[in-house]
This record gives C-alpha cells, structure tokens and sequence, in this order.
C-alpha cells in the first residue's frame, strides 16, 4: 500500500503532475500542521486523554491533538501533585491512546526527572515514547533553561512542544499552584522564554496559568502557536485535562476550568441503580441470560 502510494506519486512527478503521497499509518494532524495553523489564524484544540476510551472519544470529537499528560498523576492516580509519575508509567498510557487515535497529533508528557538531568538520558527517554509508545511529539516544561535539550531533541527527530507559566513539576519551587508572571520581571523573562524554545525549535508552547495580557503578548511575539490553560483567550489553542471539561474529576476546579458536562453525576446515578437492581433481583433478567437449548449460539455477543 505503501509502495503503491509512493510508485504514483514518482509517477505524478514524472508526467510533471505534483501527487500527494498518501502514508496510510500517518494520521491527519501532523507537526507541519499544528504551526501552519497559526498562520491560518486556526485555533487549536488540544485535550488530555489517558486511556482508550478517553482517546477514542476525543479523535472522534476532532480535537486537534491529543496530550498523554503527567496530570494523570493526580487525575488517573489520585496523587496530590505530578511528580511521582514514571517514565514507564507514560509509555504505557501513551501506547493505549496511540492505539486509539486515528487522526490527532499525540504528545506524551515528559514526568518530572526523566529529562532533567543528562541530555543523553532526555533523549533516550523521550525516544521510548516515541518508538515504544508512538508518540508524534513529547511536552517538556521550562523555558530558556531548556533551550540546549530541546535543539538536542529536535536535532535527533523528536519533535517537542515547550511549556512555561505554572510548571507544575516545580510546584515546590514555586511554592504551589500560582499564576505566573504577574510582576514586570516575572513577565519579562516568560517572554524570554518563550523567545528562547521557539529559537530552540519547539513546534508549539504551553502557557499555563498566566495573565491574559501577558498571555496575548506571548502569543504575538512567537511564530509558534501558544496553547494556553488558564491564559485567557488571547492564545492559539486551549486544552483542558478530559476528566474536567466532562465534570468526571472531584470538584473543587481552578476558576478557568468549564464543564461541559457533568458526567461523574450521571456515573454516580448509573452505577446506583445498577446497584439497586442486583439486590433488589432485578438484573439480570432472563434476557440477558444465556439457556442451554438456544435458537441462537452461544456466542457472547448475541
Ligand atoms: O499534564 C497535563 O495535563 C498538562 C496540561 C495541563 C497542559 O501538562
């Protein structure tokens, strides 16, 4: 299927005719993609997805690209924070939603000590998610300071999108959940930052719970999209973690999170009555019982 793709397009340029080679396993929203959307003016949609279902559900829906994030720390592990999140533990939920995904760009989230330490280190780490896994890209946080990892990475195939504001891997060091850049200073070097990734090669920048002004000067300044999460609205993209936007994860949120949906009330209510009807010998019923003379087999699908 391949070759023939390829065999026609050699084909197209021989007649002089430029033919689109089609790779059947390349899914629709590439790299390429993502930055030639800043361009068009195109916001970007980008969620977090951990799993099958949650992957499945999103590509089908057409978000733009899908982030296997470190978030699942808290909202799949129930943790207090990310930073106990392995790099094995990401190339497992990573290769479940690439199994998924047929169409969105998928970006696994690099854990907290897997790319700090030894660039030689960060790039065989970040290259399992990228051969064992299949992700198309990986999400590193810092700015400036990241710079030489992320040339380093780009320079060896992997593409990375950058992330600065609220680092949550720095939770410690900044002393908590905080918005970001809200001094002159603060501000001042987050557009250093983000000035530094996009030099360094980043495709695309997470900012993370920075005012919206500063928000929208970042953006302007960069030739690579911003996706923002608690940003405001001057951003290329947004994303927000699956659970929140569905009202599945536990309440209390942060201010910038919107429901769409309040599914965990519809899970709490639908597992109840399930509840109530086994002990009240109401299911199963016989239909959904299988009987030793069946018109029809006894395959468990019928
Ligand atoms: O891990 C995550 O979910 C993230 C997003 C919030 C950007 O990093």
């Amino acid at each position: 299927m391949i070759a023939l793709s390829l065999d026609r397009a050699a084909a197209g340029r021989k007649e002089g005719k430029m033919s689109k080679i089609s790779i059947p396993h390349f899914k629709t929203v590439s790299v390429p993609l993502v930055m030639e959307k800043k361009a068009a003016r195109e916001k970007l949609v980008m969620v977090t997805a951990y799993d099958y279902p949650s992957a499945k559900t999103s590509d089908e829906a057409g978000v733009d690209i899908i982030l296997v994030g470190d978030s699942l720390g808290m909202v799949i592990q129930g943790g207090e924070d990310t930073l106990s999140v392995t790099l094995d533990e990401m190339v497992y939920h990573t290769s479940i939603v690439t199994r998924a995904v047929k169409r969105a760009l998928v970006v696994s989230d690099m854990p907290f000590m897997t790319y700090h330490t030894d660039d030689t280190d960060a790039i065989r780490n970040c290259g399992r998610c990228v051969k064992e896994a299949k992700a198309q890209a990986v999400k590193i946080e810092g700015g400036a300071k990241r710079a030489g990892l992320v040339k380093a990475l780009v320079d060896n195939e992997i593409p990375v999108m950058g992330h600065i504001g609220l680092t949550p891997q720095s939770i410690h060091k900044l002393g908590g959940f905080k918005v970001q850049g809200k001094d002159e200073q603060s501000a001042g070097m987050l557009l250093e930052d983000a000035a530094a990734l996009e030099k360094a090669g980043v495709f695309a920048i997470v900012l993370e719970c920075i005012p919206s002004e500063l928000a929208g000067k970042i953006t302007a300044s960069v030739g690579v999209p911003t996706i923002g999460i608690g940003s405001g609205p001057r951003c290329d993209g947004q994303v927000l973690v699956f659970h929140d936007l569905l009202g599945i994860s536990d309440p209390p949120h942060p201010r910038f999170v919107k429901k769409y949906k309040n599914l965990r009330e519809e899970m709490v209510e639908g597992v109840s009555h399930f509840s109530e009807e086994v002990r009240r010998g109401i299911y199963p019923s016989e239909d959904q019982a299988y009987r030793v003379h069946a018109e029809k087999g006894q395959d468990r699908s019928k």
